[in-house]
């Protein structure tokens, strides 16, 4: 370092140093008044408290941004209990007629005989009817091909349920494919599960938890993805059947679309995109899509036109 520096450095040093040396209270007036500044509402919080009437804020800072929605599970079981019951082929792990209507369906019993468990009198009581509601995720509709007369080849679970699933019929799929393989678009499919819930356990309240619409995103611009007209056909159709669903006596209470975010799909990682918003995985940005605008809209009361695809959304 050259000597020039720091001889600049040093007479800086005694320059701040003479300064700050001849700084004090004294430079202000007797009267000059000084204190620290707070207010109660930042500091305090007992917004409540001594009968204080609310303010604006008390009111603003206390609208729930979102209201959470508890449901039991959605698939991170805690390993501890899958190393304790061995997951779903668990004699423990109790399906829907159990619970409702306090014993396994006679098909059950007559396929898988004494691998079911037996339910005391005690048991069933303490089963039946306890649901406050069903919540329910909907996505896809198959056709299901029957496996005890004709034969199959099956594997897995199916082995035992004795039947075979697929989106064909007579060279026909059941509906517009989706990203996710077996997936179909099958608007009708919504009304028909709620009908036979409805009529198969006595009408429980249910919700629907999840329904959604894949993308596939592999090539596709943001901008191609963001502009996502066939989820708006999804959603308008699907809503659509919900509500007839309703009119015939469905005690259907809400609905919930999958999903807020386009999200890490399981399996299949980052490929496919569920979300009425769209995230930059790289940026973390998020944007709108069009369908977000679309489920906004309709929830404001507006009456929707479903276009044919060949039209703008006009949004
Ligand atoms: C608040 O108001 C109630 C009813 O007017 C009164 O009984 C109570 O003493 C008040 N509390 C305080 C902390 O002022
Ligand atoms: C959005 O997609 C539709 C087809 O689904 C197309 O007609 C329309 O031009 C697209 N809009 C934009 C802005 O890319």
């Amino acid at each position: 370092m050259g000597s020039k520096k720091k001889t600049l450095a040093i007479t800086l040093f005694f320059q701040l140093l003479s300064s700050v040396a001849c700084f004090s209270r004294s430079d202000f007036t007797s009267t000059f008044l000084f204190g620290t500044a707070t207010s109660c509402y930042q500091i305090e919080g007992a917004y409540l408290e001594g009968n204080k009437s609310l303010s604006n804020w008390d009111v603003f800072t206390h609208l729930p941004g979102i209201q959470p929605f508890v449901t039991l599970n959605h698939f991170d079981v805690p390993q501890e209990l899958e190393d304790r019951y061995g997951s779903w082929l668990s004699p423990q792990i109790r399906i829907l007629d159990p619970i409702l209507l306090g014993d396994y369906p006679s098909e059950m019993h007559e396929v898988l005989g004494s691998r079911l468990p037996i339910f005391t009198y005690e048991e069933q009581k303490l089963l039946l009817n306890k649901l406050d509601f069903i919540g329910i995720n909907h996505y896809s509709t198959n056709y299901v091909m029957d496996c005890m007369l004709s034969s199959c080849d099956l594997d897995g679970y199916m082995r035992d349920a004795l039947i075979a699933t697929t989106g064909y019929k007579d060279g026909v799929l059941i509906g517009e494919p989706t990203a996710l393989q077996t997936y179909y678009a099958v608007p009708y499919g919504i009304e028909k599960m709620v009908l036979y819930i409805m009529e198969r356990y006595n009408n429980v309240p249910m919700y629907i938890t999840e329904n959604g619409y894949a993308q596939g995103s592999s090539g596709a611009s943001t901008k191609e993805l963001i502009n996502d007209t066939e989820r708006i056909k999804f959603m308008h159709s699907y809503l659509t059947f919900l509500s007839a669903a309703i009119s015939q006596g469905a005690d259907v209470r809400g609905y919930f679309t999958w999903s807020l975010l386009d999200n890490f799909e399981w399996a299949l990682g980052y490929t496919v995109r569920f979300g009425l918003f769209h995230v930059d995985y790289n940026t973390q940005r998020r944007t709108p899509k069009l369908s977000a605008k679309w489920y906004r809209k309709f929830l404001s009361g507006k009456r929707l036109q479903l276009r044919t695809s060949t039209q703008n959304y006009e949004i």
